[in-house]
This record gives C-alpha cells, structure tokens and sequence, in this order.
C-alpha cells in the first residue's frame, strides 16, 4: 500500500493531487485541513487547523500496515494579509508563519520521527512558490515564508544525504501560477497594496492560469519517480 499525508485537501491543488491518487486503488490518503470535500473509502479526513501550533504539535502520525511508500506533500499555504510592512497587523504576521512555515517544519519532523527508520521509499514534498526566489510587494510575509520553505527543505535533503538515507528524498517545489482561490483572493486585494495587481487580473483575463488538475499530474509524477528528480528546489515548468 502507498499511503500519503495531504495538507490542504478540500480545494485547490491540493484537493487536484489526492484526488488523483485516489484513481489508484494501491493509495491511501489522508487529508489534513479545515474543512473536508472528498468523501472515497481510501481517503481519511484529519480536521487541522494548521494555525493552531498546539493541534500541529500533538498530531502523531499512525502506525502503517505494508507500507511500499510512504509520502508527506505540506501543500496548504495562505497569501496571507497583502499590505506593504508597516500597515500588517502582528497576528497576521504570526498565522502566515504558522501555516506555510512552522506547521510544514513540525509535520516533517513528526514525520520522519515516526517512519525514517522504516527502510521503504519516503517522500516529502514542500510545495513551494516564485515568491520565495522573488520580491513581489504588499506579499512580504508569503514571500519570507516561502523562502523558508525552500531553505528548510534545501537543508533537509543534506541532512539526508549525509546521513544516508537514500529512500527518502525531499523536494520544495513551485506549482506556477494556478486557477485557484488564492489566486481569487490576489485579485481582490488592492494596487495601493499591491503594485502588480493588475498583472495576476490579466493572468486571469488571459486564461494564463493552470488548472489545477494539469498541475497535480506533475506532482504525481515527482511522486512516483522521485530517483527521476536531481534538483531539491525546482518549479513544476521543470518537469
Ligand atoms: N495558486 C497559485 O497560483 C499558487 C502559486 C504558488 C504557490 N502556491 C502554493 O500552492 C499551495 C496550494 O495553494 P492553492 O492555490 O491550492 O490554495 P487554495 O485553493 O486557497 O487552497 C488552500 C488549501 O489549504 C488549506 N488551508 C488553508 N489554511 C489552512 C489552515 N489554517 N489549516 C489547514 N489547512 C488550511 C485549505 O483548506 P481549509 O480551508 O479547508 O482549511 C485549502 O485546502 C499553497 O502552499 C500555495 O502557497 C499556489
């Protein structure tokens, strides 16, 4: 059995990749989020609130049964408040660094504490984000964030190498522009905050969005070949 450990399953890319891995009946997944929108005999739902450090912190990761692989992908993440620093407010600041920082740091190391001595395939995949490699305004706090991802993960799969463990691999990848509710909420923010609003309005007016679903079949195949991927940090355009 492959089982695999989704944040942010009820909608987006996330909910595109299990989805998808549910077509194969080897998989078992576990979506972790808010709210719940998959209902299949081989999915289980974990109500997290990722913002919540004590929830994150407590939640063990289970006992597996025949496991051939074994796979993390920390998918959830939040743009968060778009303002230039200076005008956020301080719990903003604090819950985007949860979500897309702290919660995905803490379920990897739950998660290697609970399977890394297991000798099948383990997989870890950060879904990462231009926005960590470039300065966009009013984005400050998701752009640090994930910075932070890429360098935790970058700094993971030394840690890997160094110690051997060549069954598990570790990668941050970004999915590109995609046609999701993040991208909604982008929209609704405004150029005071936001010098380049205009630019993701026109993504969408143009159709340069990716859907969702065409995003989620790169994943797939990072998660089916991952001896395939050299690079740690690389966008699904790579692929
Ligand atoms: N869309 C893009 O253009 C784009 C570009 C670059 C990177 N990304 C990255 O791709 C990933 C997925 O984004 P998306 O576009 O698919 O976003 P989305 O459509 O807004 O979905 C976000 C998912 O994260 C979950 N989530 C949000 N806050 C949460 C919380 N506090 N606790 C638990 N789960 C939470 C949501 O579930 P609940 O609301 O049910 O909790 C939802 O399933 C994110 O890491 C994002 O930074 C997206």
């Amino acid at each position: 059995m492959n089982y695999f450990f989704i944040t942010g399953t009820s909608r987006g890319i996330g909910n595109a990749i299990a989805t998808q891995l549910l077509a194969n009946p080897k998989n078992q997944v576990t979506g972790l989020s808010r709210t719940n929108s998959i209902s299949h005999e081989r999915f289980s739902f974990v109500e997290m609130d990722l913002s919540d450090e004590a929830r994150v912190k407590n939640w063990n990761f289970p006992e597996l049964k025949n496991a051939d692989k074994i796979c993390l992908v920390n998918n959830a993440g939040i743009i968060g408040a778009i303002y230039h620093a200076g005008k956020l407010e301080a719990d903003d600041i604090a819950k985007a660094y949860q979500v897309n920082l702290v919660a995905p740091t803490v379920l990897t190391n739950s998660f290697l504490k609970k399977y890394s001595s297991i000798s099948v395939k383990q997989i870890i995949i950060n879904v990462s984000s231009g926005a960590g490699k470039n300065p966009i305004d009013g984005w400050s706090v998701y752009c640090a964030t994930k910075a932070g991802l890429d360098m935790f993960t970058r700094t993971l799969a030394e840690e890997l190498k160094i110690a051997d463990k060549k069954h598990i691999y570790a990668f941050a990848v970004a999915p590109g522009v995609v046609d999701t509710s993040m991208q909604e909420e982008i929209r609704k923010s405004s150029s005071n905050d936001f010098s380049r609003i205009q630019t993701f309005i026109d993504y969408k007016n143009s159709h340069q969005l990716a859907n969702p679903i065409l995003i989620a079949e790169k994943y797939l195949s990072i998660l089916e070949l991952p001896e395939q991927f050299k690079d740690v940090i690389f966008s699904v355009k790579d692929i």
